[in-house]
């Protein structure tokens, strides 16, 4: 949900600049801006579209400078259009901001601005900004107060960036709701919505707390808090490489992190697993309160949601512990009653969900208390959280969720024989058996890697349809949901998931020969089930592509296309039918032409309501 970017220092600004606006793309790429300061002349750049239309316009009209900032947008007030695009202006065109968030109080201060004289060129919420810092600095404050005023009268949430030609070498920055670090490396200071942002410059960071404010100058920074006081820098190493975040040999993002999630599995088994023993050496809950506790209510937003929906499952059979699942937006609207051994659960890649983190505030308003599976341990997810178990996933950066959402559910199954254990209610016989299949899981999921060939076939016959029907039972009818997230959300088709047991109460009635249906059937208690699912559909003339347990040749026979996941246990098989959906989600997106990694219209974080 837009990224922002801002360098002082001795390398070329526009390079580090575009650089950090590229690695912050997966917040949006509706368009691209840059304000750079040449002593005290202030240049600006602006271009629809991706960063590369910035690049190429810089290439024509490149700038100069010592200290910049830059943002790539993700349009909420105001269409995508040059004129919209970041930074905004005052009037005098000498003091440009940035900004990440919505100021929801825009429209008032808008007219008031307007009632003032002050002339806004576009539709955006962000124009207020420039404006109210020049009105401040016309009334005689100085940059400081004239900063502080125009912060207390936005309301909302935002991470905005500001330089002005009235304050040279001197960027000034502001949380409030939306992410914001800042960075050091040599002899130079940034700021960013991300760390990737500021690799491989920065050595240290530092995470800033909501309304926290303050400027980068040549020499260090300075953070204060709304009411003046100084704030002591964290500075925290930065152990990010520039490797990490970069697509490498791979042609996307998204396909690179499909093919890391053998080594995630591994990495997170060294770091839970110890001979059958399961270890959240970062969760701050004792096992007295966890063995207590007798409802969870998952909350969480799309794929993280899926995953949740698959840990509810887990909660049940493995922990005993009474569990729903709801769409954070939903949720935190709808009184949700807990009682005492009620714990709120929120599930997020990025920590900064703004639906997730509303209902995580939701529920410590109400004296909930409030367990968050994380990627991001930086995040203000992470902040507000009572406890908070790290995904171990790695950064993604792709725009669709993959070795984050294996990883959540891998998380939340560890967690339910976590507890299981401690409640005495899991026999540790079947926790070492379930422990075991695990353990088992990244060579399988290796060996299901490499049938992307017939997988790319499956696409090529895809890529021409205009709906898709995916259908799961019990651990894997949130695999059916995922893998139509995953294919709407990259190729356009439109796909929709359901449970199998449904499909005859409504859904049935949408397939034809031109309606392909994807049946879920691994092994397991529901599989027949499943091909009653696919015979309902065959006579309709769907055309059925299937996943399914090696060897099962009954189904196989049955199907149009199928693709085999090595035998398993059924309540961890949606971790191997995972990368099939991921991977046919990936080729048909491709078969179709379609940017992988920046979706139209989407964003990864998706931080406004
Ligand atoms: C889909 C996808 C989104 C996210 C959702 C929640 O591929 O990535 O549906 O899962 O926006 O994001 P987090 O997990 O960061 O809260």
């Amino acid at each position: 949900m837009c990224g922002i970017v801002g360098y002082i220092g001795p390398k070329s600004v526009e390079s580090v600049l575009i650089n950090g606006l590229k690695k912050l793309e997966y917040r949006g790429y509706d368009s691209a801006g840059m304000a750079v300061l040449d002593g005290a002349e202030l240049s600006t750049r602006k271009a629809l579209g991706k960063i590369a239309e910035l690049e190429k316009q810089l290439k024509g009209q490149p700038v100069d400078g010592t200290t910049g900032i830059a943002h790539t947008r993700w349009a909420t007030h105001g269409e995508p259009s040059t004129i919209n695009a970041h930074p905004h202006l005052n009037n005098e065109r000498n003091i440009a901001v940035v900004h990440n968030g919505i100021f929801e109080n825009y429209a008032k201060l808008k007219a008031e601005l307007m009632d003032d004289g002050y002339v806004f060129v576009s539709e955006t919420d962000t124009e207020v900004a420039p404006h109210l810092l020049e009105k401040y600095i016309d009334e005689g404050f100085s940059l400081d107060e004239a900063f502080v005023r125009m912060l207390k009268r936005l309301e909302g949430q935002y991470a905005i960036a500001c330089i002005s030609e009235k304050m040279e070498k001197k960027i000034y920055f502001a949380r409030k709701g939306s992410p914001l670090i800042l960075a050091r490396g040599n002899n130079e200071y940034l700021l960013a919505s991300d760390i990737p942002a500021v690799i491989p410059i920065a050595h240290e960071a530092i995470y800033l707390e909501d309304e926290q404010w303050g400027y980068i100058t040549e020499q260090g920074v300075s953070i204060f808090n709304l009411a003046g006081a100084v704030v002591e820098p964290q500075w925290q190493s930065v152990s990010l490489k520039e490797e990490d975040v970069d697509k490498g040999d791979f042609e996307y993002l998204m396909l690179k992190e499909i093919y890391e999630q053998p080594d995630v599995f591994e990495r997170i088994f060294k770091e839970r697993i110890d001979d059958s023993f399961i270890h959240f050496p970062e969760l701050k809950f004792g096992k007295e309160y966890l063995a207590r506790v007798g409802r969870m209510l998952i909350q969480a937003c799309g794929t993280s949601l899926n995953a949740g929906m698959i840990g509810r499952m887990y909660l049940e059979q493995y922990a005993h512990i009474s569990a729903e699942t709801d769409y954070s937006s939903e949720w935190r609207y709808r009184n949700p009653l807990a009682s005492g051994d009620s714990l709120v659960v929120g599930i997020s890649q990025s920590g900064e969900t703004a639906d997730t983190l509303a209902g995580v505030r939701e529920a410590k308003a109400k004296f909930m208390r409030v367990l968050s599976f994380l990627n991001n341990i930086n995040s203000t997810m992470a902040r507000e959280s009572d406890a908070m178990i790290h995904l171990m996933a790695g950064p993604e950066i792709g725009v669709a969720s993959t070795k984050a959402f294996t990883a959540q559910v891998l998380n939340l199954l560890f967690f339910s024989l976590y507890v299981g254990s401690i409640k005495w209610l899991l026999p540790a016989e079947e926790r070492r058996e379930v422990l075991k299949e695990i353990l088992a899981l990244p060579e399988k999921m290796r060996k299901i890697l490499k049938s992307h060939e017939q997988i790319k076939q499956i696409a090529e016959y895809l890529k021409d349809k205009n709906d898709t029907i995916f259908l799961g039972r019990t651990y894997n009818y949130p695999s059916a949901l995922e893998g139509a997230l995953k294919l709407k959300e990259i190729s356009y088709i439109h796909a929709s998931g359901y449970a199998g047991g449904e499909f005859k109460h409504g859904p049935l009635a949408l397939v034809s020969d031109n309606v392909p249906v994807v049946i879920i059937a691994p092994q397991g208690e529901i599989r027949t089930k499943m091909i009653s699912n696919l015979k309902e559909a065959q006579s309709r003339k769907g055309t059925i592509i299937s996943i399914i347990t090696e060897g099962d040749e009954e189904i196989k026979k049955e199907s149009d296309y199928f693709v085999e996941i090595p035998p398993c246990l059924e309540s961890i098989s949606p971790l191997l039918v995972a990368i099939p959906l991921q991977l046919l989600a990936y080729y048909t997106a491709i078969a179709r032409g379609c940017d992988v990694d920046r979706p139209r219209n989407l964003a990864k974080s998706v931080t406004v309501e």
